[in-house]
Order: structure tokens, then C-alpha cells, then sequence
């Protein structure tokens, strides 16, 4: 079955061809990130606009580089939540509007389902069942995956996603948005130890995370600093390393305690944190130690993508699942 993926819940606009047979066809990607930069996050109507003006010309690259037609298509699948609604409604209305003109079934697909599948777009991807670490901009979830659509939630943020505090702490240091690579490059020139920041919620029993009080933190370390006269660019790497590394260890203690709980041994991290090198060189450490497996996506299906939308939708579509008449958007969706 050839899918078309069509992923527009914020600001990139992903579209991908995914083969059931033969795996990924093509794939191509435009970020706004560079027009959101201005502003210092994403605007959701400018958003909106950019979809409207990149998503055909991305669908025709695709086909184009495939070699196929739209004519050759067997189901499209698009991101229906959660996302920014009127983002979310190009792709919805695009991925129904080209179906019904092509009489081909059409799928709305969960953007988290995606992250959590990405890592089936890799030569050797996980089998089933596992333990899949979420971490994006507005999610911070451990889940217990035994199939497709077999998700139980282990625990989540009580707050602020990892990828949140990544770039609020990107704002406090003037750091360029999207915070998290910006962090993380500053990071590098640290000094390990200078700093020790808190484990939130580390040292009770449980798998939901906190780092709201973790930013806090880091704001207090970087005001006192600045109040002594000693905020320096030496400093200001070493608060990010430091943060960087409470984010990391904090993640990791509960991965291994989910492990643990479900007894399964293989781990799978994905969504934009993902992306960081330092999680992944870390969890790749200690899953060693412990004699399990940890899976993440290739770099580039770290953050959003219509790769990973493809995948899932073309997995649900292969059972026969499809959307009814209307399309559906949902800004707000449990997994
Ligand atoms: O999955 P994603 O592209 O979009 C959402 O679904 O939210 O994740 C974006 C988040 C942002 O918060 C961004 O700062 C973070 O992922 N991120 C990173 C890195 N690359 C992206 N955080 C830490 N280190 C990175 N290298
Ligand atoms: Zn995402």
C-alpha cells in the first residue's frame, strides 16, 4: 500500500511517501522556523498561511521524486491533532479534498503515534512490546506500547514538557528559538560540575515528570550570577551544561524505572528532544549497562515530519481503518 503522509500541527510542513512493502519512498521537509525566529516562537496564523502556500508544491516534489502519480496512491494520512487547529486544517482539508478527488481512503493520525513510530523507519527498528520515551515541545510521556494502538500512559509531565523548558531556558540565555539544539550547542563549551542542578521528582516513587521547577532554577542560578558581576560567557555555557544534564539524567532515571516496572527491554525515544546527541549518547550508556536496547529515529525524523505520519497511517490503513465522510482536526488529543 503506498501512502502519502502530509504532517502541518505546527511549524514544519512534512510530506512523505511510505510503501508498506517497500518502506520509505521520499520525503521532504520545509521548516519556518527562520520566519517564526522574529518573534520568538511559532504565530500560529503565520503558520497557518505558510502550510497553505508550501504543501502542494512539498506533495508534487514527492510524487516527483518517487516516480509516481497521484493517480498511483492508495491512502493519504494526515496529523489531526494535537497541533495549532488552523495548521492542523490544511492538512486535514488538503489530505481529504485530494483523497476524494482520487476516490482513495484518507486517515487523521495522531502526531504523537508518529513520533512514537518513527523509529520503525530505521533499518532495524524495535519490535513490539516497549517502552517509548516521548519528549517534544508540548509532551513529556513514558508509554507502554505492546502493538498499534496499544498504548498504555506510564506517567507524564505535570507540567512543562522537556522540550519547553529547553526553550525557556533558550529565552533566559537570548538564545535563538527553536531553544533546544541553541541550548545544547552552548552546552558543549561547559564546564562539567560547576553546577548541580535538581532531579525533579526523582526521589519519590512514580513516572510523571516536572520541569517547571527546573527553569525556575536555572532563571535564580542565572540572576545570582549576574547580580555577583560574574555572568559571564563561560558561565552562561556552564548553567546551560548543567541544565542540559539534569534534563538528561531526569529522563533517564525514569526510563530505567519503566523498564523496570514492565520488565520489557527495549526502549524507544523519540519526538524532538530526541534529537538531542547528549540523551542519546547517555541512554545509549546506561540501556547498555542494564543489557537492554534503545531506538531512536534517524536525526531528521527527530523532529516533526510527514515521514513519520506516512508510516502510521499507512500501518492503521493496512487493517482497514480510514476516516468517514468528514475530516477531523483536534488541537487537544490523549494518545
Ligand atoms: O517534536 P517536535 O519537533 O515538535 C513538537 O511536537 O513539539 O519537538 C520540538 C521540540 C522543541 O521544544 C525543541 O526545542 C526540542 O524539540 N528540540 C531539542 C533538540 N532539538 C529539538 N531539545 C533538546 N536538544 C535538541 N537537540
Ligand atoms: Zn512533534
Amino acid at each position: 500500500m503506498r501512502v502519502l503522509g502530509i504532517e502541518t500541527s505546527c511549524d514544519e510542513t512534512g510530506v512523505a511517501l511510505y510503501d508498506t512493502d517497500r518502506g520509505l519512498l521520499s520525503d521532504a521537509l520545509y521548516s519556518q522556523v527562520a520566519m517564526h525566529a522574529d518573534f520568538g516562537g511559532v504565530v500560529p496564523e503565520l503558520a497557518s498561511r505558510d502550510h497553505v502556500r508550501k504543501l502542494l508544491p512539498l506533495i508534487d516534489t514527492v510524487l516527483c521524486e518517487a516516480g509516481l502519480t497521484r493517480s498511483e496512491l492508495d491512502g493519504i494520512a494526515y496529523t489531526a491533532g494535537p497541533g495549532l487547529v488552523g495548521a492542523l486544517m490544511v492538512g486535514a482539508s488538503t489530505a481529504h479534498g485530494m483523497a476524494r478527488a482520487l476516490g482513495i481512503p484518507v486517515l487523521g493520525v495522531h502526531h504523537m503515534e508518529g513520533h512514537l513510530l518513527a523509529p520503525m523507519l530505521e533499518e532495524t527498528p524495535p519490535e513490539f512490546p516497549f517502552v517509548a520515551l516521548l519528549v517534544s515541545g508540548g509532551h513529556t510521556q513514558l508509554i507502554k506500547v505492546e502493538g498499534i494502538g496499544q498504548y498504555t500512559l506510564l506517567g507524564e509531565s505535570v507540567d512543562d514538557a522537556a522540550g519547553e523548558a529547553f526553550d525557556k531556558v533558550a529565552k533566559m540565555l537570548s538564545l535563538p528559538y527553536p531553544g533546544g539544539p541553541s541550548v545544547s550547542k552552548l552546552a558543549e563549551s561547559g564546564t562539567e560540575g560547576r553546577f548541580r542542578f535538581p532531579r525533579p521528582m526523582t526521589d519519590r516513587p512514580g513516572l510523571d515528570f516536572s520541569f517547571s521547577g527546573l527553569k525556575t532554577h536555572t532563571l535564580t542560578t542565572l540572576k545570582t550570577l549576574e547580580s555577583n558581576g560574574t555572568l559571564d560567557e563561560q558561565a552562561r555555557a556552564d548553567v546551560a551544561w548543567a541544565f542540559e544534564d539534569a534534563v538528561v539524567d531526569t529522563l533517564a532515571i525514569k526510563c530505567r524505572r519503566a523498564l523496570k516496572e514492565t520488565g520489557y527491554t527495549r526502549l524507544v525515544v523519540a519526538g524532538g528532544v530526541s534529537a538531542n546527541r547528549r540523551l542519546r549518547r547517555y541512554l545509549s550508556d546506561v540501556m547498555t549497562k542494564q543489557s537492554a536496547h534503545v531506538f531512536y529515529p534517524d536525526l531528521r525524523f527527530c523532529t516533526d515530519n510527514g515521514a513519520m505520519i506516512a508510516l502510521a497511517g499507512a500501518l492503521r490503513m493496512k487493517a482497514g481503518e480510514h476516516d468517514h465522510a468528514t475530516m477531523f482536526t483536534t488541537p487537544r488529543w490523549p494518545l
